[in-house]
């Protein structure tokens, strides 16, 4: 009797024809992919792309998509349609193509154009869409990351990252210290010590400016030292994916701070260096509900080949999990980016979050909290971060919560994380007041 034997299912044309693209332009992104996404393509000859076909050429009658029509458009429910104002049916009820709407997509990359000049005319892939940030992350884990490979990131970080990456997709998360001791700056020694401890192997490498807890962004110095020492680890021969999480691009308050994402010098730095980067219009545009963000993709020997390679691969994942991303939140997000007022509105959110980072900034360095934390440096984003003297953050954070009414977000053990982002500049001070319960906590 014979023995049944497992084999790998062929892979599909497709797929072995965007890693034929990759392997001819790129091939080091091809050795990155994980075995999930060497084996992803996008059905190009699919019920989505027949049906987009079809909306270009069938003008008789076009029975291609799975929805319902009526009068020549989406057909709807008047008691849905009047929560839309000044959106056509179709920017509301039908479905969004896989990678997103294409012209959303367009006004997307001309911004990130218009933000990051030292992109210059080097190529990048065209943005897809994805249902805001944490699917972009989640995207890239796919796509990258089989179990056991590493991530490297900071220590102050997203929690996210290692429910994504490491729980949900079994990568093995390597820290580095974000700040140094003296909790001056960035920890460049740190972070270059830490891709020595790799050279040579594959690493995914998660950097997120403005960062989440801390508020940091690092300043020009120390940004064109990330890059050279990226640059320096692709060129000593680690293959290396760099996620540019720029959630909270834009919220900027302090002159030092590096104001272009790290992606414009990372998308040419190195063959050996994908740089990918993730943003969208959550925290940025602020509709946190709306779900609407990108993956983009840059690396130096980029080629319009390579990159539709890496386009097709994400919308095909997308399109294998949840379809599209909702059309309203797009149709949305675009009428806003073509809004004449939208940067002049924009800005002054930021400058409202501003004024709230610089009482927040004198606040919690007053001299009598001295002996209760010292504050991690911030100049950006939503939030700051306390690192707690002698007192469990956690037991703090309850203390705030049951004595003050004041609630705060522990994390690990000495960390406490306020959201300036979300209180009255008059509500500042009193956060920092009730904070100085860590004496409570800790009896003296
Ligand atoms: C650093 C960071 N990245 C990504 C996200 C996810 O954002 P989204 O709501 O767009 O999924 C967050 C949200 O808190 C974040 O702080």
């Amino acid at each position: 009797m014979s023995t049944p034997t497992l084999s790998q299912p062929a892979l599909n044309p497709l797929a072995q024809a965007a890693n034929d693209a990759l392997a001819k332009d790129t091939p080091a992104v091809l050795g990155l992919l994980s075995e999930r996404g060497k084996r992803f393509y996008f059905p190009a000859k699919g019920i989505l792309a027949q049906g987009a076909e079809a909306k270009q050429k069938a003008h008789a009658a076009n029975a291609t998509v799975g929805i319902a029509t009526e009068n020549g458009a989406a057909m709807h429910l008047a008691c849905v349609a009047k929560f839309y104002n000044g959106l056509a049916p179709a920017d509301i009820y039908e479905y969004a193509p896989s990678y997103g709407r294409a012209d959303l997509r367009a006004a997307w990359a001309k911004k990130q154009r218009e933000e990051t000049p030292s992109l210059g005319q080097h190529p990048t892939s065209n943005p897809v869409v994805t249902n805001a940030l944490t699917h972009g992350l989640s995207l890239v884990g796919e796509l990258f990351l089989d179990p056991g490979d590493i991530v490297l990131t900071s220590d102050l970080r997203w929690e996210n990252y290692d429910l994504g990456w490491g729980t949900r997709l079994g990568a093995v998360i390597h820290a580095f210290p974000f700040f140094d001791a003296k909790l001056t700056g960035f920890n460049q020694n740190a972070f270059i010590q830490a891709l020595a401890q790799f050279k040579g192997r594959k690493v995914v490498v998660g950097l997120n400016f403005p960062n989440n807890p801390s508020g940091y962004t690092p300043t020009k110095g120390e940004m064109g030292a990330i890059v050279n020492a990226l640059t320096a680890a692709a060129a000593a021969g680690s293959k290396l994916v760099v996620v540019c999480d720029d959630a909270y691009y834009g919220m900027f308050f302090d002159d030092a701070c590096e104001r272009e994402s790290v992606f414009g010098k990372l998308a040419q730095a190195h063959e050996n260096l994908l740089a990918v980067k993730i943003d969208g219009a959550t925290k940025e545009e602020f509709v946190w509900g709306l779900r609407v963000g990108f993956v983009t993709f840059g690396i130096k020997n980029g080629t319009a080949a390579a990159y539709k390679a890496l386009e097709d691969k994400t919308a095909g994942l997308v399109r294998a999990a949840i379809s599209n991303v909702s059309m309203p939140g797009q149709s949305i997000v675009l009428k806003a980016l073509s809004d004449p007022d939208f940067r002049r509105q924009q800005a002054e959110k930021v400058a409202v979050l501003k004024a709230r980072a610089a009482i927040t900034a004198v606040e919690c360095r007053q001299a009598a909290y001295a002996d209760c934390w010292d504050v991690y440096p911030f100049n950006s984003g939503y939030f700051m971060c306390l690192r707690l003297k002698d007192a469990d953050a956690e037991t703090v954070r309850q203390r705030l919560l049951a004595d003050h009414g004041v609630g705060a977000i522990a994390l690990g053990a000495t960390d406490l994380r306020i959201a300036f982002s979300c209180l009255t500049e008059a509500q500042i001070p009193g956060v920092f007041t009730a904070a100085a319960a860590v004496r409570a906590v800790r009896g003296r």
